[in-house]
């Protein structure tokens, strides 16, 4: 079949986007790059926010009429976080999809395919109970259409039960992959011409996978084992545990060279008062330590967050807290979100729910921060030199664009560099979202 894939929520959800590819392709269908020459849609969803959820059953209301106009068979299938936590409603109110398979189950894609593609009408296949553990060994051994940049999940799943949270009903308990099996797959990727690995898990410094000697080995281990793989040029991790970001992870950003001096670290609030509501095991000055702990072993690193704003009961005072703190640290780049409720989590129990309103200006007023911080930050390159590795084609002639070191887009014009090149660029000016500079030869 000709399928197509379409992810929400986050990096996670690429990362098996793309590895349900690869076992499609493997088992003879085609990746068809637009919807409207698919007859196979999968759709892999994410319930982080009532939000994402609305636009998935909205997106699954036009593909209703799409399977219905289609003169040949046409499949619909949904996986991921809310295929787990949704699958009883899904199956009532969008009774034509033909699966729905929680994130653990994606290595069963091209057998559940086989299944529903036949002439016989079936009843919808419904598998959302395994954990992450049981896939891994078990997804295709192959890859495809890998780039110059690519994720790689070594930790899956979480323990820590923050009260907002959905991820841990969603993706269970934590779970990590063993160390020669994410280095097996590193050098895989390596020799398909990826050149920066970003190692993902939802707290991926909580990584606790088995060495080769059978003992729990940890991230920075696992750091200092990928950085002897050889031709690869980069590495990052993410997303990062405040209460994991200790001294051994500094040392691996100070002693590993490929290792990029960026760090996502969310922090959610700088109310202590919100952070014990929200189940943070960390206050404010202690992640405030924590950051200073990291710029000890690395004066240039930078760091990334996210933050809630209109938890339950916080005041304008908790807030105002907030907003030091993201002055305090001064962020790169940040994400910032409403508070939503989700169901069965601690905190949908809550009283003092923030009105709307409050929420949207207090997330436009941190917006604006967070905006202006990173243009500062950007704003600081202006005549400086910057390491850039370049992924991709531009739109304008010999245009190339690539990363910095701190995940900044960088287009250069210069028909002497390549895809997958790490250069040194003097940066001469800006865009909206992005830096220009020219190679230094
Ligand atoms: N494991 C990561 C975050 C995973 S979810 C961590 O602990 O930081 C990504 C982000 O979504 C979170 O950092 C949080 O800022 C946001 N988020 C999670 N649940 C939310 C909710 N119920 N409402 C609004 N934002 C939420
Ligand atoms: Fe969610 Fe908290 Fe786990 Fe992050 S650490 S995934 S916010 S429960
Ligand atoms: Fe969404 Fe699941 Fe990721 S809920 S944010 S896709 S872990």
């Amino acid at each position: 079949m000709r399928f197509f894939i379409k992810s929400y929520g986050c990096q996670m959800n690429s990362y098996d986007s793309q590895r349900i590819g690869d076992l499609l392709i493997a088992a003879g269908h085609e990746p068809s790059s637009s919807l409207d020459e698919a007859n196979l849609v999968i759709l892999n969803t994410c319930s982080i926010r009532e939000k994402a959820e609305d636009k998935i059953f909205s997106d699954l209301g036009r593909l209703k009429i799409i399977k219905e106009k289609s003169s040949e068979k046409f499949l619909i299938t949904v996986v991921g976080c809310m295929a787990r936590l949704r699958s009883a409603e899904i199956v009532r109110r969008v009774p034509y999809v033909d699966a729905i398979l929680g994130p653990g189950e994606i290595h069963r894609m091209a057998d559940i395919v086989e299944d529903i593609s036949g002439d016989k009408k079936k009843d919808v296949v419904v598998s959302v109970s395994a954990a992450a553990a049981d896939k891994f060994s078990q997804l295709s051994d192959k890859f495809f259409n890998r780039s110059v940049s690519e994720f790689l999940t070594v930790q899956e799943g979480c323990n820590n039960f923050c009260s907002y949270c959905i991820v841990p009903h969603t993706r269970g308990r934590e779970f990590s992959r063993s160390v020669s099996d994410v280095v097996r797959e590193a050098k895989k990727l390596v020799s398909s011409g990826v050149k920066e690995i970003i190692l993902l898990g939802q707290n991926v410094n909580s990584y606790k996978g088995e060495g080769r000697d059978g003992k729990s080995r940890n991230l920075a281990f696992l750091l200092f084992e990928l950085a002897a793989v050889d031709g690869l040029k980069r590495l990052r991790y993410t997303t990062s545990h405040p209460k994991d970001a200790d001294a051994e992870l500094g040392r691996a950003h100070r002693d590993i060279e490929i290792l990029m001096p960026f760090l996502h670290l969310p922090v959610q609030s700088g109310s202590d008062e919100v952070l014990r509501r929200m189940k943070r095991p960390y206050t404010r000055a202690e992640y405030l330590k924590c950051v200073d702990t990291m710029r000890g072993y690395r004066p240039d690193m930078a760091f990334s967050s996210d933050f809630i704003v209109g938890f339950p009961g916080e005041s304008d005072g908790d807030f105002q807290q907030t907003l030091q703190l993201a002055e305090e640290v001064g962020y790169a780049l940040a994400y910032s979100f409403k508070y939503s409720p989700r169901p069965n989590t601690a905190a949908a129990l809550m009283k003092n729910c923030v009105p709307e309103e409050v929420k949207s200006e207090r997330l436009r007023v941190l917006q604006t921060l967070l905006d202006k911080q990173q243009s500062e930050f950007n704003q600081s390159f202006a005549g400086k030199h910057l390491n850039v590795l370049f992924v991709k084609k531009g739109r304008h002639k010999n245009q190339l664009v690539g990363r910095s070191e701190y995940s900044q887009a960088v287009s250069v014009c210069d028909n002497n560099i390549s895809i997958g090149d790490v250069a040194r660029v003097k940066i001469t000016g800006m865009a909206s979202h992005s830096l220009i500079g020219t190679v230094e030869q």
